[in-house]
């Protein structure tokens, strides 16, 4: 998955197997430390393996503060509703169990099946919000877009 460039096409670069294996060590550390952070997502009636989704704190440097959250998924796995399913029961765990006031998401302006995702699950974008990544050199990684929920704001 981290080595698929249709996976990785507005994430970055593709990740050895070292470096995945890495992220995986990292992601393991963080929800450790934490309580909450990337978790697999399985299809239910299998138990494959298809990805990830989760919470993370936005980095520093960022132009705002928060709780973010995210997907990724394996190519094959996409086109079935499965990130949506994941990210609601995320966004449900944040609010009822965590007590999180809100939480943000972010992608890149081209990344239109995220933002797809970010829709689906009820959050909304303000292009006010719309920040170049600080963190990311010029080029079409760059401008990125913020979408938002507020728990009260939940159906
Ligand atoms: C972003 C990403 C997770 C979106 O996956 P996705 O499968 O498009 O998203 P969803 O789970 O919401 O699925 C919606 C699609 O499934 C279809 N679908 C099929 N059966 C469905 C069902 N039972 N319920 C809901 N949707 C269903 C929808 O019609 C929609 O198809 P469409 O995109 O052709 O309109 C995926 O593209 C990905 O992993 N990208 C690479 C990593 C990445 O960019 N991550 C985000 C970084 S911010």
């Amino acid at each position: 998955m981290n080595a698929d460039p249709e996976v990785r096409e507005h994430l970055g670069d593709l990740l050895t197997r070292e470096r995945s294996d890495a992220s995986v060590a990292r992601f393991q550390a963080e929800f450790d430390q934490r309580g909450y952070g990337w978790s697999a997502v399985e299809v239910q009636a299998t138990g494959e393996f298809i990805g990830f989704a989760g919470l993370d704190q936005v980095d520093d440097g960022m132009p705002f503060t928060g709780v973010e959250i995210g997907w990724r998924l394996a190519r094959p796995a996409w086109g079935h509703g499965y990130a949506s399913e994941a990210a609601l029961a995320v966004l449900a765990h944040g609010f009822d169990t965590l007590g999180l006031p809100e939480i943000l998401a972010v992608t890149t302006a081209t990344n239109h099946r995220s933002q797809a995702v970010m829709r689906r699950i009820g959050m909304t974008r303000n292009p006010a919000d719309d920040f170049d990544d600080p963190t990311v050199p010029e080029g079409p990684l760059r401008p990125n877009v913020l979408y938002r929920i507020a728990r009260s704001a939940r159906t």
